[in-house]
């Protein structure tokens, strides 16, 4: 009976599923298993369904070997996969979009309001016994209504944040992606604009690009000197799309109001990180699909990816390399 590996407990649905059709070992820990145990474990595996810190390359597919037809992933982004290295021996790759693009958006939103109004130096006042009365002048935030939203990645996820912040808070639209997006031009009145632009103009911005070799550090010194200085930066992409010392530095030096990471490298965030000790930095340990729903569908969609795949069919959630 063919056989797949899954590298964490995930909710029950696609456990479920692949368990009718074929044999299934689920890691039982909290922790991930160690490098050396994943790839021991994998061994003659037709498949795997991987978590997006599982790193997928030469190594990975050889430790597995021939057996291997699909490595299915449990998130939509799949940075940590060499797509490239698989397809060239025959294994499909998959992932899971769409289903967790209401929970993410709705993380980066959280993270617009918590970090532009100060939660994490008043949840700390509180948390510390500080708070003696009603104060004028403490935790004095931003307001978003009416002012502008740069969007950088205007995907699924980007889109989603935008028709929020738009309906809701009547926000003005900027975007950048690879293609301008006619639908947002007319429904949103969103406009495509260069980098630049984008981030002298925003009071707001949102990072919602994949991790690719174009995008990461797209956010350094250089970029981060030419924000508002009351800008709210937020990240639910991958932390390695942010310099997190140059974007240390600019919120120690006012050169921005405040950041909301959903996402850092690594993961955690080195424990003497800067970052880290920044009131107005708010860090969250990467929940942004973390939603029943969200992670119910993913579960499912990565089942379906793999059982197609050992089908030798395609997978109908696929991702081709870069
Ligand atoms: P998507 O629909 O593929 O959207 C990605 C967008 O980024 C596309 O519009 C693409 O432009 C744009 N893009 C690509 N390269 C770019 C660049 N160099 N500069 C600017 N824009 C660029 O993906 P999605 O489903 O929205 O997910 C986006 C990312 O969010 C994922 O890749 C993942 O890393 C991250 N994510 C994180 C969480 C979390 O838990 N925090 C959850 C889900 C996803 P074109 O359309 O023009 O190609
Ligand atoms: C989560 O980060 C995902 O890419 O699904
Ligand atoms: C605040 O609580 C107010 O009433 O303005």
């Amino acid at each position: 009976m063919s056989k797949v590996f899954v590298t964490r407990q995930i909710p029950q649905p696609g456990l479920e599923r692949l368990k009718e059709h074929v044999e299934v070992e689920v890691w039982p820990d909290q922790d991930p298993p160690p490098r050396s145990m994943l790839l021991e474990r994998i061994a003659g595996c037709s498949g795997v369904l991987t978590m997006l810190s599982d790193r997928v390359d030469d190594e990975f597919l050889d430790a597995a070997g021939p057996n291997l037809r699909g490595v299915a992933n449990f998130a939509v982004g799949y940075n940590n996969i060499d797509v490239a290295a698989a397809k060239a021996r025959g294994v499909h790759v998959g992932n899971t979009p769409g289903v967790l693009t209401n929970a993410t958006a709705d993380t980066a939103i959280g993270l617009i309001l918590a970090a532009g109004r100060c939660f994490r130096p008043a949840i700390h006042n509180v948390e510390k016994h500080q708070w003696r009365n009603w104060e004028p002048m403490m935790f004095l935030g931003q307001e978003f209504e009416g002012k502008t939203l740069g969007i950088i990645g205007m995907g699924r996820i980007g889109l989603t944040v935008a028709k929020r912040m738009r309906g809701g808070w009547g926000m003005r639209i900027l975007y950048t992606s690879r293609s301008a997006k006619l639908q947002a031009g007319r429904d949103l009145d969103a406009t495509h604009v260069q980098l630049d632009e984008l981030l002298a103009s925003s009071d707001v911005i949102s990072l919602h690009c994949p991790l690719t070799e174009q995008t990461r550090n797209l956010i350094g010194e250089k970029e981060l000197a030419k924000m508002k200085p009351n800008a709210v930066l937020v990240n639910t992409a991958r932390g390695e799309v942010i310099d997190q010392m140059a974007l240390a530095n600019a919120l120690a030096n006012g050169q921005l109001f405040a950041a909301g990471l959903d996402v850092t490298t690594p993961e955690p965030i080195a424990a003497d990180h800067p970052l880290r000790d920044l009131p107005n930095c708010l860090i969250l340990p990467h929940i942004g699909s973390a939603t029943w729903q969200a992670r119910n569908q993913m579960s499912m969609m990565a089942a379906v990816n793999l059982l197609a795949a050992m089908k030798g069919t395609p997978m109908p959630f696929a991702v081709s390399p870069a």
